[in-house]
């Protein structure tokens, strides 16, 4: 893995190597913390952060659906990352803020507990690689079903909930596949490990809806955008999973994997990358990277301190 030189932890900057916390850390546990994946991307203008506002507003309501109150207010947590990638002298890196409960009394209250935060900045290239990004990855239904509103809330991006993740993952690579595709509890396709999915049937793009236990994602809703303002119809509804090998396209989003079309799904050939993914994956790229005049508004410029 990359690493940095500094880490932002409870107020202060750390050494990368100094950013320790207690083995009896509540959420080292019980997985009660929350976190965000963003991503800084190097343009024109330099180094700029793709939806930010979106993601720390979304980190906060993670963290009060956990009944965490946020120790540091949006405002605080946007300018501390500025000066965390200037000071690591970073172009392009991905972030990540968590906010956790920390060391205090053990067991399931956490009430208690501090609530303590830090982000982490590295260099990370294309999540699902960059073979995967180009030409498409292989992906395969997972055995587990994604988390349901019945047992965990699928709108919070919390740490406990990403054993759902982790253990679909695991079975998927196992038996070699790229990617996992999660389908809901009421057995409609979901989104995929740390994506959400999109597919292309007719000149129409569908993608599940929240009701189908997604996470809601910055890009699912940029891409979104992006495809209907190309004049696509993108339709939210629920998914059959026979669809996807029906389909003439399926890509996936997120902050991770970018925009990552998917060529083959539980061994049925869907194709290479099609028009569609390619028109608008080549807008979501320019989006990301500031080559989208239309988009620019997405992009939070890094301020650089004077003094880093
Ligand atoms: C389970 C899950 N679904 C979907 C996404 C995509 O969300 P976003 O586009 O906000 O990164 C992610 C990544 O954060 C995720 O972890």
């Amino acid at each position: 893995m990359n690493t940095a030189d500094l880490i932002w932890m409870n107020g202060e900057f750390v050494a990368w190597e100094d950013a320790k916390v207690h083995v009896l850390t509540h959420a080292l546990h019980y997985g009660t913390g929350v976190f965000e994946g963003i991503r800084c991307y190097e343009t024109e203008q330099g180094p700029a952060i793709f939806r930010h506002p979106e993601h720390l507003d979304r980190l906060r309501r993670s963290a009060e659906l956990y009944h965490m109150d946020m120790p540091y207010t949006r405002d605080e947590l946007r300018e501390v990352t500025h000066e965390l990638i200037a000071r690591n002298g970073l172009r392009s890196c991905y972030i990540r803020p968590v906010v956790y409960r920390g060391y205090g009394p053990m067991g399931l209250d956490p009430l208690a507990n501090p609530v303590e935060c830090f982000i982490a900045v590295w260099e990370w290239g294309a999540y699902l690689g960059e073979e995967g990004k180009a030409n498409g990855v292989r992906a395969k239904t997972s055995s587990w079903r994604r988390i349901s509103p019945e047992s965990l809330m699928p709108q919070a991006k919390a740490c406990g909930q990403y054993l759902n993740s982790v253990l679909a993952k695991i079975e998927v690579s196992k038996a070699g596949y790229d990617e996992a595709i999660l389908l809901d509890h009421k057995g409609v396709v979901c989104e995929g490990t740390g994506e959400n999915i999109f597919v292309v049937r007719d000149g129409e793009i569908v993608t599940p809806p929240y009701s189908a236990s997604i996470l809601d994602g910055i890009n699912r809703r940029s891409i979104i955008e992006i495809a209907r303002d190309l004049g696509y119809r993108v339709v939210e509804r629920d998914v059959a999973r026979e669809e996807l090998a029906l389909a003439d396209e399926v890509f996936l989003s997120g902050t991770a994997a970018e925009l990552t079309p998917v060529r083959e799904i539980d061994d049925l050939e869907i194709g290479p990358p099609g028009e569609i993914t390619r028109q608008v994956q080549k807008v979501f790229d320019d989006a990301l990277h500031g080559r989208a005049e239309r988009y620019r508004e997405w992009l939070d410029p890094v301020q650089v301190p004077s003094k880093a």
